[in-house]
């Protein structure tokens, strides 16, 4: 374990991820600086506290901001499936050359360590279940820039000595979800329809099983990212080990809410898993355990939108 010296930098800050890990940083005292540049995330969402910079990831002239940084967190991205598949051009220049610009800010500024976020989008095409850190199979646009980055990631590793930790991600989810992309994640749409009093909409025919992670159990295994250098040069995945299908996940809504609406079916997203549970062996090696029950993490995402629904943010 080691003290860190420096600011903490986060890319993506006024996104979900990003902005729970701000507000969980500052908690502990960090001091913690954040650049996006409010493609997909709200301003409102970044915490008080963070020295913030509206800036793209794609600026060639980043590296003042990246002085004086010990550590990294890289999680901006374009990052909606759908999205991606309809603009593979904008998917690479973001997920790909954006990220290489901040490995490269990075190395050149000195910083002591980056922390990056990959998806489980990764194991798109395989049917081990739960599927190891091993068994890489993309397919979707996304997936493939997330890839990508990952040689990128390996060669900055290898040729520089750039202490990496790459975080396979499975469905975080929790307060300050983004709800406003093309195909919101599927808690989020749920939530908000049920609230509305409108019928939920179901891609495909609700059996699609999910890993879902609550984002202050993904915050636990940042906290020890920081500190633990034997994350370094390693990849994890971070879910729970338990999936639930998307069946299984209105029926939990409704019943916190006390609604009962009938889906509306719609033709299944291409490129999407029909499947993901993560085999989260690896985490809990150094000490990570997924902590939250779904109904509580529900509660709490259920509140989070009511509340944004109070001051008008959602309509
Ligand atoms: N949330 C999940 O379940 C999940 C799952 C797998 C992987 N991930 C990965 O984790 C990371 C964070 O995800 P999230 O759910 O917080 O997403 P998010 O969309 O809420 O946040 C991403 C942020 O990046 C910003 N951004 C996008 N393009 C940018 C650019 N060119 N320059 C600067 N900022 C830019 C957006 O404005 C947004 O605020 C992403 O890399 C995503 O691919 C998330």
């Amino acid at each position: 374990m080691m003290s860190i010296k420096g600011k903490i930098l986060i890319t993506g800050v006024a996104g979900f991820i990003g902005s729970n890990l701000a507000a969980r940083l500052l908690a502990k005292g960090y001091e913690v600086s954040g650049i996006d540049n409010l493609a997909y995330g709200l301003r409102e969402n970044v915490p008080d506290g963070v020295d913030f910079h509206c800036l793209d990831i794609r600026e060639k002239e980043i590296i003042p901001f990246f002085r004086d940084v010990d550590t990294v967190f890289h999680l901006a991205a374009k990052n909606c499936i759908a999205d991606c598949q309809a603009d593979p051009v904008e998917t690479a220049e973001i997920n790909v050359f954006g990220t290489v610009n901040v490995f490269e800010a990075s190395r050149r500024a000195g910083v002591r360590k980056v922390i990056y976020a990959q998806s489980s989008a990764l194991y798109e095409g395989s049917s081990i279940y739960p599927t190891p850190e091993s068994e890489i199979k993309p397919e979707s646009f996304y997936a493939v820039s997330k890839l990508a980055s990952m040689y990128f990631a390996k060669a900055y590793q290898r040729f520089y000595g750039l202490k990496l930790t790459a975080l396979r991600y499975f469905c975080v989810y929790g307060p300050v979800q983004d709800y406003r992309r093309t195909i919101p994640p599927v808690m989020s749409a749920f939530i908000i329809k049920l609230l509305k009093g409108e019928r939920p909409i179901i891609y495909g025919t609700g059996e699609k099983r999910r890993d879902f992670v609550y984002v202050d159990d993904v915050n636990d295994f940042h906290m020890i990212c920081v500190k633990d250098d034997r994350t370094n040069g390693k990849t994890f995945n971070i879910g729970s080990g338990i999936n639930y299908s998307v069946h299984e996940i209105l029926y939990e809504i409704s019943k916190i809410l006390n609604v009962s609406l009938d889906p509306i079916y719609k033709d299944d997203l291409p490129g999407e898993a029909q499947v993901t549970l993560a085999d989260i062996t690896q985490a809990r090696t150094l000490g990570w355990e997924p902590k939250t029950p779904l109904e509580v993490g529900l509660e709490r995402a259920i509140d989070y939108i009511r509340q944004e629904r109070t001051v008008g943010r959602i309509p």
